[in-house]
């Protein structure tokens, strides 16, 4: 830091800002490491002028690359911050005040964070003098990962209320624009389909207005080099650590620069901020590669593993589960439970989840949401008498929840209709049958952490599934008053995040997973509370392949919750080989949701052979540095591999779509390994040099057959 330039950095990247004359915050680079920056040669590629004498006239600002723009003073961009003062106007200019660079990463008040002492972490602080508003933005770079941190905080120092129409999280300005943007988009069932185009004049980006993350998108997006690849070239990939509404945008300037933008969705949005009171965006991570996606992701993974997910699960091996939902779903009693449970026990696995169904009355969909009470018409002896048999058979037990709604057939809704999110005087649009519960309410969020809480203290639970199944419509709160209604959403999450927050905290050992319809949450800030998301309704192999394909975009294996199910596929009608719903489920927190029961012997045996395998190469199949090798979305096959950090052990999984007469087996270069140590293919008992697997690459036959696949454990002598 000296006068005008701070650079912060780490030994790989550097992020840069220059404060132009009057206290304005340049952005000047965010890249590899350098070792120094001119800012007068950055200015002149900005033909700004030289000396120094910035000024508003002939509004340069509207081709300065910013930190953190604010609309109304001569920049003709969308900016990252608009504030109404009470007069009605939405002039904003933010001047700096101080800077300081303090040792480790602060926390974020009532919403997930990055967290790591290995860290050091600019806090700027600016001022508009007029409106009496501070921001203060705050940057952190590890020591571990080539990313940079970013929130703001804003602040009211003055004696009149200010109205924040839009505080996003992340500004990126970049000299140019020869990117591909990278982003996801889907639907329930096929969430999470990679797409890539080249950046283009105007605006472009994804965004959620559905309360949640979404299946429709995720809330990141990745810039590519045009010619960068899995394994090489430059790229900069975002996500929010948040789980609602969000934008997720570049726009591309008549100077073809670009500027992204991360943050909490504008629209629907507004928030009164008080004298004396501040707000936190959440935060946003920008990750810098030079290694192609696969470089980016690994930055993702490390973000994930190192910095974001806590408790006791967040690197310990995660049970192999048996869910019954797809075997059973709401038709079961005690007697069917504890058949499937015991075959699933002798079986080798871990933990029995019992999924929706065994609380208030509900046989379908249509009731009992809220009423977190055991139906003693489907288990008559009790939940905890239940709890004690899977108990005894020597596995573990994990329960469903979906606390954040309320069926209208519910006491709960009976009691407090006014608690679920709606607007008076208007139909309550129901999703499934079910409405919100509005947990911007303190009343709402008492009751949602009671209500789980008195079911784990109760009963030994040792895994939740937080489930969430409707998105926002009607969007309403009796709580809040009019000028405050655009409030909701943010406040929905901050409630949720409130009490998530509790029940972790108060349950430490339980194992939690979210879920929200599949994938529509999984994001950043769901797994900061719960160390793993199920990743989609659809169980089928082949649909698998290219959702956690595209999730490991962002998110390590131990992120992903994946499943084999019953043939014919229930999402798809697909009938794919055991082995093959086996190689692809055990790519991450693995399990079965099925009736072992119901299957042919010889798939019964495949699963013991399964399950005996993840148990001694989980810690790989979770933690291991994991690699796309072949991606469904450009062809047949696709290939990933999982290598663990020593790099003496790695799992190579390779599955081909169609079958196709007369071709060769895949040639696949793997990637990851050491080039100097020798590896023992255990299935073949093949050996190969790292470098010969990395470089000429090896064959790998498949089976016959539609959905054929391999799955392959390496070792080094
Ligand atoms: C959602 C979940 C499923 C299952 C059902 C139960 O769809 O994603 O896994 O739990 O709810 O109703």
């Amino acid at each position: 830091m000296n006068d005008r330039l701070i650079h912060l950095r780490n030994d790989r990247v550097s992020y840069a800002m220059n404060l132009l004359e009057g206290g304005i915050p340049m952005h000047l680079y965010f890249g590899a490491r350098v070792e120094s920056l001119n800012p007068v040669a950055m200015l002149r590629h900005n033909d700004l002028p030289l000396d120094g004498s910035f000024g508003l006239n002939g509004c340069p600002l509207d081709h300065t690359p910013h930190e953190y723009p604010s609309f109304g003073l001569g920049e003709m961009r969308e900016g990252a911050l608009t504030v109404r003062a009470q007069d009605g106007t939405r002039t904003c200019d933010l001047r700096f005040v101080s800077a300081d660079i303090i040792d480790g990463k602060p926390g974020l008040e009532g919403l997930p964070a990055t967290f790591g002492d290995n860290a050091k972490t600019l806090r700027l602080t600016l001022r508009d003098e007029l409106l009496k508003l501070d921001v203060t933005l705050s940057y952190t770079i590890f020591d571990d990962v080539d990313a940079v941190i970013r929130s703001a905080k804003l602040t009211n120092t003055g004696d009149a209320a200010l109205y924040i129409e839009r505080a996003y999280s992340l500004c990126l300005d970049l000299p140019d624009s020869r990117y591909d943007l990278i982003t996801l988009s889907g639907a329930w069932s096929r969430e999470r389909e990679m797409i890539r185009r080249p950046l283009t004049p105007g605006e472009q980006g994804v965004s959620s207005l559905r309360g949640a993350t979404s299946l429709q998108t995720s809330n990141f997006l990745a810039l590519a080099r045009p010619e960068a690849t899995e394994a090489q070239g430059e790229v900069i990939g975002a996500a929010l650590v948040y789980s609602g509404n969000f934008t997720a945008k570049v726009h591309v300037d008549s100077h073809r620069s670009g500027r992204v933008m991360l943050g909490v969705n504008d629209v629907d949005f507004e928030w009164t901020l008080e004298p004396g009171v501040s707000f936190q965006t959440p935060e946003a991570v920008t990750v810098y590669s030079v290694e192609g996606l696969d470089g980016m992701s690994r930055q993702f993974h490390r973000i994930c593993a190192e910095h974001l997910v806590r408790g006791k699960y967040a690197h310990a091996p995660r049970p192999i589960l048996l869910n019954n939902w797809e075997a059973t779903y709401f038709n079961f009693n005690e007697e069917k439970l504890l058949a499937i449970a015991k075959t699933a026990a002798e079986a080798g696995v871990e933990l029995f989840v019992l999924d929706d169904g065994w609380f208030g009355h509900r046989d379908s969909d249509n009731s009992s949401l809220g009423d977190w009470k055991t139906d003693l018409n489907k288990l008559p002896a009790g939940l905890g008498s239940l709890v004690e048999k899977v108990h005894a058979l020597g596995l573990k037990f994990g329960l469903w929840f979906e606390p954040e709604m309320v069926s209208p057939d519910s006491d709960l809704y009976r009691a407090h209709p006014d608690w679920c999110i709606h607007v008076e005087g208007r139909p309550r649009v129901e999703n499934r049958n079910q409405l919100i519960l509005d947990l911007s309410r303190t009343d709402v969020q008492d009751y949602v952490y009671q209500a789980v809480a008195d079911v784990l203290a109760e009963n030994a639970i040792d895994y939740v599934k937080w489930d969430m199944n409707r998105n926002f419509a009607t969007v309403g709160s009796a709580k809040l008053p009019a000028d405050r209604q655009k409030e909701l959403p943010h406040r929905y999450m901050l409630g949720l995040y409130a009490v998530l927050e509790k029940l972790v905290n108060r349950f430490p050992e339980v194992l939690f997973e979210s879920c929200a319809s599949g994938g529509g949450r999984f994001d950043m800030g769901m797994l900061h509370y719960m160390p793993q998301t199920w990743c989609s309704d659809n169980t089928d192999a082949l649909t698998r392949c290219r959702i956690q394909y595209a999730t490991s975009l962002i998110f390590p294996p131990f992120a992903m919750g994946s499943h084999v199910s019953a043939v014919p596929n229930h999402q798809t009608g697909r009938v794919t080989p055991i082995d093959t719903r086996g190689n692809v489920a055990m790519s991450g927190c693995f399990g079965y949701e099925l009736d072992l029961n119901r299957l042919p012997a010889d798939d019964l045996e495949a699963v013991k052979r399964q399950i005996a395998r993840v148990k001694t190469i989980r810690q790989t199949l979770l933690y291991g540095d994991f690699h796309r090798l072949l991606s469904p979305f450009d062809g047949n096959d696709t290939a990933w591999i999982t290598v663990s950090p020593d790099k003496t052990e790695a799992v190579l999984m390779v599955t081909r779509a169609q079958a196709q007469s007369y071709t060769f087996a895949p040639l696949i270069r793997l990637r990851g390994l050491d080039p100097a140590k020798t590896y023992t293919v255990a299935e073949t008992g093949e050996s190969y040099s790292g470098s010969e697997l990395m470089n000429a690459g090896v064959a790998v036959p498949l089976p016959w057959g539609d959905a054929a696949s391999v799955s392959w454990t390496l070792r080094a002598q």
